[in-house]
């Protein structure tokens, strides 16, 4: 039968992993959360402590890292790291080694091939550009970097980090700077991917927004 895949992009904190994780229980089909591969990379960086610029090292490291999904957990090396790379030292470890060719290429390749195999709803910053280009339907979502910041400094707060809502909407905005302009594969939207402004939306009606647009398109 036909498989469906859903490419949703946009800056940090625009509610993408929410909504596409909603939309696809709604669906019914699998959530592949990209960034949080980047952030695994990132956590194991940190955790062996590998430069940034020392290629050696990080090829070896990518070759005996394994990054997979299964019951809703983001499994590193055997290893579960959900809650661990929820924190801004890795959110900004995670920018840093994204914007590096073989992190990218082994991740890339690895989502594709994910998205090969089933129907998927996948989030990121260059999945309906350079992931899934032919994906059924492409979203890229938006919304005011304050409005961005507040949300990402509730996640924050309510998990007990004490950080300013200042320092969240300056990382924001760094992190933002950082994915849409580094030279491989940034954050912009595809051509024929729908721009959702989610500022001012509740989850609720964002997600039942993507679904209304995926059954007028079909
Ligand atoms: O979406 P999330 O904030 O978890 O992603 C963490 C970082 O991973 C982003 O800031 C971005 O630099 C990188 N990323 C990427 N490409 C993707 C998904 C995430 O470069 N498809």
């Amino acid at each position: 039968d036909k498989k469906i895949r859903v490419a949703i992009d946009g800056p940090s904190g625009a509610g993408k992993s929410t909504i596409a994780k909603l939309v696809a229980k709604k669906l019914g089909i699998d959530y592949i959360d990209t960034g949080a591969m980047y952030r695994a990379i990132g956590y194991k960086m940190l955790q062996n402590q590998i430069p940034l610029h020392d290629e050696e090292k990080l090829l070896k490291m990518l070759k005996e890292t394994d990054i997979d999904f299964s019951n809703g957990n983001i499994v590193l090396d055997d290893e579960i790291i959900n809650e661990k790379i929820r924190t801004p030292e890795i959110s900004d470890m995670a920018s840093k080694a994204s914007a590096l060719p073989p992190v990218r290429e082994k991740l890339v390749a690895l989502q594709k091939k994910m998205g090969q195999s089933k129907s998927v709803v996948m989030d990121g910053r260059d999945i309906g550009t350079n992931v899934l280009t032919d994906a059924e339907y492409k979203f890229f979502m938006t919304a005011s970097s304050a409005e961005r910041a507040k949300r990402r400094w509730k996640e924050l707060s309510d998990k007990g980090e004490t950080v300013s809502l200042e320092q969240v909407e300056a990382d924001i905005i760094q992190r933002d700077l950082n994915d849409s302009t580094r030279k491989l594969n940034p954050l912009c939207m595809a051509e024929d991917a729908m721009e959702v402004n989610t500022t001012g939306m509740t989850i609720e009606e964002v997600a039942q927004k993507i679904l209304e647009v995926m059954k007028w398109q079909s």
